[in-house]
This record gives structure tokens, sequence and C-alpha cells, in this order.
């Protein structure tokens, strides 16, 4: 007997650089389809367990099942027996017998490493400490939007070597653009991610050379879920890696700016930029629905 094994989507490695390119382009396209168009995910039901807090990721997965038929459930941490110590293993088992894909948002990637494994549906990295892989879909439709191909383009990464950080490494070897890295001493991201940046990867110890002409300037917060007991002590270290109009003046003249959201203005970026001609947050967030109504297309069809 063939063992059917499913389609995981943990980090944007687990998609050739063909099937994110059929996706970008599907997600695109997402955008023309009616609300009264067909329903293929019609009596698909999708399971969503959420250990940390969530607007964008809950809200896209759970308006992409109801426009395209299927329907989701929305489990937070205290209402499952999570809570009451029950292993993800048998989670993952259980919720296989009864839905057809489940995302998963939690701490340690190694967690939902360990749910996947068990789960004989397809298993979607709603974002754990160390990537965000669903973002990436929807920023990378985003610049193409806006600019075209993003293969071949200088992006600037300011700020925490955080999961968006790691995703974001991860997305210069796959989509083909070259990532300016540059992060305070001490918050680099892992150094096994950095080694596998390879030649796509180049870090820089000066915000003011990182951004200097890329085309796509991106930070995030300071201090992440789960890291709001340091966030004092960070905000001393991250001041210079703010991202303002003087840095975004060094860029290409047509760079955009992104972030994953939510946003501190006057922290990892200055209001002007947050809220001026370069940012396209809005039309980031709002592609993470088109972007994530592809990627369950794909894993489900
Ligand atoms: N960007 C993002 O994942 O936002 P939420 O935390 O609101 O889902
Ligand atoms: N780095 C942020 C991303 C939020 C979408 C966090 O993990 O809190």
């Amino acid at each position: 007997m063939i063992e059917i094994v499913a389609r995981h989507f943990l980090t944007l490695g687990d998609l050739s650089p063909a099937e994110l390119d059929g996706l970008l382009r599907r997600g695109i396209g997402q955008k023309s389809r009616k609300v009264s168009g067909p329903r293929p995910l019609s009596g698909r039901v999708l399971a969503m367990v959420f250990e940390k807090s969530s607007t964008r990721t809950r809200v896209s997965f759970e308006t992409t099942m109801a426009q395209l038929g299927g329907t989701a459930i929305f489990l937070s941490v205290q209402d499952t027996q999570l809570s009451r110590g029950e292993p993800v293993e048998d989670m993952a088992r259980v919720l296989s017998r009864m839905v057809d894909a489940i995302v998963v948002r939690t701490h340690g990637h190694d967690r939902l490493v360990r749910f996947a494994a068990h789960a004989s549906v397809p298993v979607i990295n709603g974002l754990t400490d160390r990537h965000h892989p669903c973002q990436l879909l929807a920023d990378m439709q985003t610049y193409v939007e806006h600019r075209g191909p993003i293969a071949g383009r200088r992006v600037a990464w300011l700020g925490d070597g955080n999961n968006v950080c790691c995703s974001y490494i991860e997305a210069a070897g796959l989509y083909g653009f070259t990532l300016h890295l540059c992060c305070p001493p001490g918050y680099l991201p892992p150094p096994e991610v950095v080694e596998g940046g390879g030649a796509a990867l180049r870090c820089f110890e000066r915000p003011e050379e990182a951004v200097r002409g890329v085309h796509l300037v991106v930070t995030d917060v300071w201090a992440s879920m789960g890291q709001e007991q340091e966030a004092e002590a960070r905000r001393a270290v991250f001041l210079p890696y703010q991202v303002n109009e003087a840095l975004m003046g060094l860029c290409d003249p047509g760079a955009l700016f992104m972030h994953c959201l939510p946003a501190h203005r006057g922290e990892e970026v200055s209001a002007g930029v947050m809220d001026g001609p370069s940012s396209v947050v809005w039309d980031e967030a709002g592609n993470r629905l088109h972007a994530q109504k592809a990627l369950l297309e794909l894993l489900l069809r």
C-alpha cells in the first residue's frame, strides 16, 4: 500500500521556486475572482490552532475559507486541551481525522515540526518564532504588483533578526533577489539561517550602507510576541535602525516600504514613512487574503 504523505507548508523552502512563482500568479489572479464565483473548497474544513495573538493571519484564513466555500474553526490555546497539557502530536492525529488542513501559530518552530510530523493533512505555518512564510507570499505579491519582477532586485532588512527576517533570507534565494541584512550586534538571525542565505545575503553594519540604492526596505517590531519583557532594553539598541525619511532618501527613487504589521510608529518606522508615499503596507496586509487563497487551493486540490 502506498502511504499518502500530506503536503505541508512550514517554511518557504517546502515549495520550489516554480511553485512559488505559480502561487504568486494565482494570488494576483484571485483579485479578479467574483464573490459569486466557483467554490473550490466547498465542504472542506480548516482548523486554526493559535497559541499567539493574531489579526491578519486569522482573518485572512477565515475569510479565505468563507469565500471559497469551506469552513474555518478557530482554536485559541486556552480553549483547547493543549492548555491542559495534551501533546501536540496527539492533537495533530486527532484533528487529521476530522479536518482537511490545519494552520498552526505557535512559539518554537520545533513544536510546529512535531505537529506536522503527526498530521496526515496539510499543516501550514501561521508563524513560529523562526519563520513566517505566509507573510512572504503576500510581500512578494505586493512587490510584483507595484514594481514588477523582484528577481535581480535589492531588498534591505533593518532591525531584529526575527521570524519574518528568517523568511526573507529564505525568500532571497528562492525568488532571486539580494537581501541586505542590517541588525544590531547580538540580534542577528540564528547562524545556520545566515549561512543558509548564501550568495543572496549580504550583511551590513550601518543602516545607511544597507539601504543605499535598494528597491525595497522591510522592517518589523523590535520585540516580537513572547519578548515583551525585553521591549524596554531593545528600544535603545534598535533606535539607530529605525526606518525614517532620511534612510528612505538613500534608496532607489522608486523604493517601497513594507512591514508585516502590527507596527509601532516612532520605533521601528517613523510615522512619515509608514503613512508616506513609499509605504505599501495596506496592500501588503490585504494580499495575505489573496496569497493564502492560492496556497490553500494548491495544498487542498
Ligand atoms: N502580519 C501578521 O501575521 O499579522 P497578525 O499577527 O495580525 O496575524
Ligand atoms: N515578528 C512579529 C511578527 C508578527 C506578525 C512577531 O513574531 O511578533
